[in-house]
């Protein structure tokens, strides 16, 4: 049985890969920030599934629980075999009507503990020359899309730069890029998602399901969905101009809370 540890455990896409590892026979590391939640998920998976699960309450944009997190995949005992930094959320509105301290934070999740989680997991896995890092970034990646995008995009090139630097040394690194998916994601932003059209969703498990495929086959950036393959496709082709003004407006509605 190998292990894999997972930000972002107990909602949306991180609950998804928890019920996919979990089902496939992996022990878990399960990290986010409320501790009963994560206990209940916990006992979950391992009634269902016969497996371990391990419990790590931890808040990725503090320092003590990026710490806690890279002691724990440093842990030779108890070696990480794939790590899938997935913990994200969005800001409720445009740039300069969000707090620069909540764009700062954004950074620390999306960019700072991904790279610092990156380090500790791949540290140990090249000494035994097997490993697994999957990195949620999205395709707002590609596209201009506040802070948010930015911070994907770093994502995306940082495991793309990895993937490379690593080559060779057993450890597949893997940017994975989901369109709008239904998670808590939105509401948790305050985000209006009726300007959305229904085509466009796709489901966590379903995402899931092909990212662990494009992994299997060595993909380094993961874009899972025939209808996004098709968009990001096209991006490439309109001008930033026209992009920007799609993008911005597409799923960025916010409600007055
Ligand atoms: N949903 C989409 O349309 C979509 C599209 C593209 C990419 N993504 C990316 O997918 C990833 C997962 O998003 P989701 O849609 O599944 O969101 P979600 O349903 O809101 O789940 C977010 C998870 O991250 C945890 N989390 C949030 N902030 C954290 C922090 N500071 N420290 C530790 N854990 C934290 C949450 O638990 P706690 O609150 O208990 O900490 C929760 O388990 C994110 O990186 C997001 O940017 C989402």
């Amino acid at each position: 049985m190998t292990t894999a540890l997972i930000t972002g455990s107990t909602a949306g896409i991180g609950a998804a890969f928890a019920r996919r590892l979990a089902a496939d026979g992996h022990n878990l590391v399960l990290v986010a920030r409320d501790a009963e939640r994560l206990r209940l998920q916990a006992a979950e998976l391992h009634d269902r599934h016969n497996i371990e699960a391990e419990v790590l309450a931890a808040d990725l944009s503090e320092e003590a629980g990026v710490a806690a997190v890279e002691a724990r995949l440093s842990d030779t005992r108890h070696p990480v075999e794939l790590l899938v930094n997935n913990a994200g959320f969005g800001n409720k509105g445009a740039f300069l009507d969000v707090p620069l301290a909540d764009e700062l934070t954004m950074l620390k999740v999306h960019c700072e503990a991904v790279l610092r989680l990156t380090a500790a997991a791949t540290a140990r896995m090249r000494k035994r020359g097997r490993g697994a890092v999957v990195n949620v970034a999205s395709v707002a990646a590609f596209v201009p899309r506040g802070t948010y995008g930015a911070s994907k995009a770093w994502v995306v090139q940082f495991t793309q730069g990895a993937a490379r630097d690593l080559a060779g040394s057993g450890i597949r690194l893997m940017a994975l890029c989901p369109g709008f998916v239904r998670t808590e994601f939105h509401e948790r932003a305050g985000m209006g998602t009726d300007n959305i059209p229904s085509w466009m969703w796709l489901d966590a498990d379903k995402l899931v399901a092909a990212a662990m495929g494009d992994l299997a086959r060595g993909r380094t950036v993961s874009i899972p969905d025939p209808r996004y393959k098709t968009l990001m496709g096209l991006v490439k082709l309109v001008p930033r101009s026209v992009l920007s003004g799609l993008s911005s407006r597409t799923g960025r509605r916010y409600g007055p809370n």
